[in-house]
């Protein structure tokens, strides 16, 4: 794209303050600017009118969960069964590793966050440590991990793996793969600039995983090899259980598109998505969006029909998902911290949100699928989210957890 072609474009979006200093930048810088304008996606920031208003959702009925005690009464059927799958090498992971983590406020990736106390153990060992759990179960079979970064901080995760040595994987069972990045505004969709030859811009949310891969050109690793099973997971639930045997053992033996791991929720209103129908598909119900006479439904049994709590932690049928791929998923604004330029050209690091991002998120992935499976896991021992620094899920608070769990820190 040549400097006219960016004028046109710029103008068709109302977003000609991009090339406030274009004239101050060398060679190199503007090519790398007008590449960037050539490349964004400016009509999304339209959206921003949206931000704080709720999508129309469809009619939700509840959907039950496979609970821990019929888990513990077939344990030895859905253990052998994973087991096997493991073993013929049908199994992938992926970790999503492409967020900012702007609320833990670290300015490092969030998997690097140390959580040691006496010693270091940082995010990404422990959930290496937790993977190399499974491949002991397996027998010794190496599950290929893939690794989501985005722009952001893919060098630094990367060389950080290295210098750690994978934390005891092998690095031939380890493929880092780039999300795609979407561009910040402010609140009236006028896109902010982090630098004077550069677009602001975050990672498209953790949806993007999926698309990202196939652009990445790793279907045809994932063919190669005979994955046909993902375990997609967050980076930061240092308790996460990956591929675990009897949840990949009970996804397969019930024949769905995907399995979910869920927690039962501690209070009726508690702030997690709960998964349930919408429509007679498959879904996740926001805390938000749950009404008073779903909070008070009960199943046959009397317990609480929306009582299972979505962990990001997803085994997809790969094949239903490559069947799905070219989908629209919904478009979440998010209200984030954005750093910017300012009228004098000084970067700003706010203190509160100050504009919006866009994201798609892998929960609207289960929507598009025919069925999936709530598998119960026991919140003490497999959710301990790292979002903030102190108080609710917290390194506090996954400290605590690591502690009960017997994991010395
Ligand atoms: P969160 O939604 O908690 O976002 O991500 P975050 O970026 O880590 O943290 P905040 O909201 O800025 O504080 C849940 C999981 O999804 C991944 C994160 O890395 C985390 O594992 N994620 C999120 C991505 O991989 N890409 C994204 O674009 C967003």
């Amino acid at each position: 794209m040549d400097l006219q072609q960016a004028k046109e474009k710029l103008q068709k979006f109302g977003q000609e303050h991009v090339l406030k200093y274009y004239d101050e930048l060398t060679e190199a810088e503007k090519q790398d600017l007008l590449k960037q304008i050539d490349e964004t996606d400016f009509a999304i920031l339209e959206n921003c009118k949206n931000l704080g208003k709720s999508e129309g959702r469809g009619k939700f009925e509840p959907l039950a969960a496979m609970q821990v005690s019929e888990i513990e009464k077939r344990h030895d059927e859905f253990f052998n069964a994973g087991v096997e799958t493991i073993k013929a090498g049908k199994v992938g992971a992926v970790l999503l590793a492409g967020g900012m983590g702007t609320r833990l406020g670290s300015d490092n990736p969030k998997g690097m966050y140390d959580i040691g106390l006496t010693k270091h153990v940082y995010i990404f060992q422990r959930i290496i440590e937790n993977l190399l759990d499974t491949v002991k179960q397996a027998g010794g079979t190496y599950i290929h991990l893939f690794i989501m970064t985005s722009e952001k901080n893919n060098d630094i995760t990367i060389s950080f793996l290295k210098e750690h040595n994978y934390f005891g994987y092998p690095e031939d069972k380890v493929t880092f793969f780039k999300q795609d990045m979407a561009p910040a505004s402010d609140y009236n969709g006028k896109v902010y600039m982090e630098g004077k030859g550069r677009i602001s811009t975050s990672p498209n949310g953790n949806a993007g995983w999926y698309a990202s891969m196939l652009k990445a050109g790793l279907r045809d690793v994932i063919l190669k090899e005979g994955i046909e099973w993902m375990d997609i997971f967050a980076v930061d639930n240092v308790l996460q259980r990956i591929a675990d045997p009897c949840f990949v053992g009970a996804t397969v033996i019930e024949g769905v598109a995907c399995g979910a791991k869920v927690v039962r929720k501690n209070a009726p209103n508690e702030g997690v998505g709960v998964m349930c129908l919408e429509d007679g598909k498959p879904s996740i119900v926001e805390y938000y969006e749950l009404t008073q006479e779903m909070m008070d439904a009960k199943d046959e049994n009397g317990d609480p029909a929306y009582n299972y709590g979505v962990i990001l932690n997803y085994l997809f049928n790969e094949k239903a998902l490559f069947a799905i791929a070219q989908n629209t998923l919904p478009l979440h604004i998010v209200e984030k911290k954005i750093p910017y330029l300012d009228e004098n050209g000084n970067l700003i690091k706010p203190e509160k949100p100050n504009g919006c991002k866009f994201e798609q998120l892998v929960l609207d992935m289960i929507h598009e699928l025919d069925s999936c499976l709530p598998y119960e896991v026991v919140r003490e021992h497999e959710f301990a989210p790292i979002k903030n620094p102190t108080g609710k899920d917290s390194v506090e608070s996954a400290r605590e957890l690591c502690k009960l769990n017997g994991i010395e820190l």
